[in-house]
């Protein structure tokens, strides 16, 4: 009998822990179906790893920050490398004086986390319509926003337009974090020609996009005055030598890039239809489908694909909606969560996994 309460206290943290997922489930990795992480199953293919690279301590790569910025299409001097999105943004909060943080109801809730941590007063907004931050802005009055684009679970983005707007009723010395972890699929939404605006941060994933998470990737893109301090709290050598060589790498291959686009685009749709020809509504970006349910019915539906084998991600921050998100399922392992949920639909009991 699964144990309900461990099993969404599970789903709930971090997605894409497997061992305990297996204990938890008493199977073995190889039947799990783990669709809690919305990182791409389909991760880049490294060459083999030139040796003599981790004999030297890991200064900052000025050749990775131009591959990057080329990438990103922001200046080099914009470009600050760091050890995963995640580091940013445990250390953006710690730079800044006592603040009021205005931070999307539902979320990766490490943003809430770690600006709580360390004493700011936080507040929020429901869903990311220019009307529902811009209302949220008035009443709390923030000196900080964080906008998570597209949003992880909800899968809304944010207009430039919007953004401006929304700058623009930031007191002067206010700053906007955009955790843009899931963008890369769809590179023509990033925000990043809105950089020059004043105290605008913007944090980029290697992990999702490329599917390699545990290489702890990722980028800060501001203008150089914002990342002085972000520099000096990462310390030295905050991205080892392996990391920044993957990155030139990744970052550099653009055949590999267009293709992974469309591939993702044509499974990311397929799963889409899957889930919506078994009657949900799924909000879906190319890294992850996501359906919006009362708390009942999404628990219902969490635990039901679980003890299928299969794991989705369960937030349940909002009073009246839960989020189950799926990240896509390998093609192969597509029939699979189809026919679960056609069993859970019809009330049939599992089969032996
Ligand atoms: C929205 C979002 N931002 C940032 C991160 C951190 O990712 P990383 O540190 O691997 O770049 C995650 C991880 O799941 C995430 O979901």
């Amino acid at each position: 009998m699964l144990d309900a309460q461990r099993a969404l206290k599970l789903l709930t943290t971090h997605g894409g822990n497997k061992p305990a997922l297996c204990e938890l489930l008493g199977i073995d990795e190889g039947d799990l179906l783990d669709l809690s992480s919305a990182v791409s199953h389909k991760a880049y293919r490294l060459p083999e790893l030139p040796q003599k690279l981790l004999t030297e301590l890991p200064y900052e790569s000025a050749e990775l920050r131009n591959i990057a910025a080329d990438y990103y299409g922001v200046l080099p001097a914009q470009v600050l490398a760091c050890a995963g999105s995640q580091a940013a943004i445990q250390a953006l909060p710690r730079l800044r004086a006592k603040s009021k943080v205005l931070l999307p109801e539902v979320g990766y809730a490490e943003h809430r986390q770690c600006w709580e941590a360390v004493g700011h007063e936080i507040c929020f907004y429901d869903g990311a319509s220019r009307d529902a931050v811009s209302e949220a802005l008035t009443k709390h009055q923030p000196e900080v926003l964080v906008l998570i684009h597209p949003n992880n679970p909800t899968a809304d983005i944010v207009a430039a337009e919007d953004l401006k707007y929304w700058h623009s009723l930031l007191p002067s010395d206010g700053q906007i974090v955009v955790d843009e972890a899931f963008i890369d699929p769809t590179p023509g939404h990033s925000l990043t020609s809105c950089l020059h605006l004043p105290g605008l941060v913007i944090l980029r994933s290697v992990g999702k996009f490329f599917g390699l998470p545990g290489l702890r990737l990722g980028f800060v893109l501001a203008e150089p005055a914002l990342l002085r301090p972000l520099r000096e709290a990462f310390g030295p050598w905050p991205v080892s030598s392996l990391a920044q060589w993957a990155g030139c790498q990744m970052l550099a291959d653009r055949v590999w890039q267009q293709s992974m686009i469309r591939e993702l685009q044509v499974q990311s749709e397929r799963q889409d239809s899957l889930l919506r020809a078994t009657g949900l509504s799924p909000r879906s970006t190319p890294l992850f489908t996501s359906l919006c349910l009362p708390h009942e019915q999404a628990e219902n539906l969490a635990l039901a694909l679980l003890e299928r084998g299969i794991a989705p991600r369960y937030y349940h921050q909002h009073p009246e909606w839960a989020w189950l998100r799926l990240g896509l399922a390998p093609a192969e392992s597509m029939g699979r969560l189809e026919q679960a949920l056609k069993d859970i639909q019809e009330g049939l009991p599992r089969r032996a996994i």
